[in-house]
């Protein structure tokens, strides 16, 4: 059988200059049965285009833990560990995944309750709502008007003890259809992104790392490739008790983070630093990948002897541990990267596969669901990596430090 490829379908909003090499549908393939080499082009093709789709899939828990886990043969568990979130409740996750029992790696999303589902007697499920996280709201008026905001943009990853994971999986089960929604970013700009109501409010508005890296100013990319991210230990509950920019795309800085003494028991050996921005191994493009809601501190390197960069920040190096200095560089460095016409909002189908490139893009969940919309429910796979992302190379330093 031939794999056709199609580009994926792209909102108005979006600029198709920036996005013509960001996601593919593919068809010929059915995704629960490849061969080795068909695995292989599919492989290829993830890393190309960061995003896959496959229309009209039968995939059970066990065949797509089975295919999550082709792209790291090694990985074995979750990619916040087998049951670690159903067992820390003051995680920011806890409510948002429901592990099935058969397979602990895949994860039931959605809102709505389930019943008798995969080994689930009763499982309540509940899209996350920007006003749990958010430390401002869209108004109850507003909201009634299709208003909504991006919940949180991340990658997903424990950012603790495990390394990220290589791709997710999302496998669209039940989808109810609803009107468009519309995202106020409210950060001082009038940006606004249209996104329909089955679309968005699911996973994700995909956003691709490499063109946050792209579009950045000499200077800031300069920034970037020297960097690395410290990650808090046990970020999930760190930032339990803080509350989001209106952009999701962040933290607000008014010290409500839990200190360090009040986290689970945690180690440094596996608190994780992680470079800002990590090397595709098929294209050897760099994406620029950070949590900002988990990362702590940042180590930033010299400029490399010889090199004089006009403008350069941080020219001699730094350790930026103030929350408020490491949040602000980041906001600057990722905010373009959401601009509208960046973005991706999936519009879901039942028995849709996508499978996402999560140390290439960040993501996010959008918008708000009334219980009257209906079932939504997907299954979630994404394991913990065998290795940590690669950062820039001595060429890359080259070229931008
Ligand atoms: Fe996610």
């Amino acid at each position: 059988m031939t794999i056709e490829l199609e580009p994926f379908p792209l909102p108005e909003t979006a600029d198709s200059k920036s996005l013509k090499d960001f996601g593919r549908v593919v068809r010929g393939l059915d995704p629960a049965n490849l061969t080795e080499q068909e695995f292989k082009e599919v492989e290829n093709l993830l890393y190309q285009y960061d995003a896959l789709l496959f229309k009209d899939v039968k995939l059970s828990p066990e065949a797509q833990y089975a295919l999550t886990k082709a792209f790291d043969p090694l990985s074995e568990s979750y990619g916040h560990g087998n049951n670690a979130i159903k067992d820390d409740k003051r995680s920011i996750l806890h409510p948002d995944l429901k592990t099935i029992p058969r397979v602990p790696q895949v994860q039931l999303i959605g809102n709505g309750t389930v019943y008798n589902y995969e080994g689930l007697a009763e499982a309540k499920l509940k899209h996350p709502h920007h006003n749990t996280f958010h430390k401002t709201v869209i108004s109850a008026e507003d909201e009634a008007k299709g208003f909504t905001r991006f919940y949180r943009w991340h990658i997903d990853a424990a950012l603790y003890n495990h390394s990220p994971p290589k791709v997710t999986t999302l496998y669209a089960i039940n989808i109810p259809q609803g009107p468009k929604q519309v995202v106020k970013y409210d950060d001082g700009t009038e940006d606004k992104l249209v996104v329909p109501l089955g679309t968005t409010v699911c996973n994700p508005a995909v956003t691709t790392g490499r063109n946050t890296f792209d579009i950045l100013p000499p200077n800031l990319k300069s920034l970037a490739v020297r960097s690395r991210v410290r990650y808090s230990p046990h970020p999930y509950v760190w930032m339990s008790s803080a509350k989001a920019l209106p952009t999701g795309l962040g933290i607000v800085s008014e010290d409500l983070e839990l200190p360090l003494d009040k986290l689970p028991p945690w180690e440094e050996s596996k608190v994780k630093v992680l470079p800002m921005v990590w090397k595709n191994p098929v294209t050897g493009r760099l994406h620029l990948q950070v949590h900002p809601c988990a990362a702590g501190e940042i180590f930033i390197d010299p400029l490399p002897a010889g090199k004089d960069r006009e403008g350069a920040l941080y020219p001699n190096g730094a350790h930026l541990k103030d929350l408020r200095e490491v949040r602000e560089i980041l906001y600057q460095i990722q905010r373009p990267g959401i601009a509208p016409s960046l973005i991706y909002p999936h519009n879901w189908n039942e028995r849709d596969l996508i499978i996402f490139h999560n140390r290439g893009i960040l993501h996010s969940v959008v918008g708000a669901f009334k219980d009257s919309d209906g079932v939504r429910a997907l299954h979630q796979c994404n394991l913990a990596a065998s290795d940590d992302p690669l950062g820039p190379t001595e060429e890359d330093l080259e070229s931008y430090a």
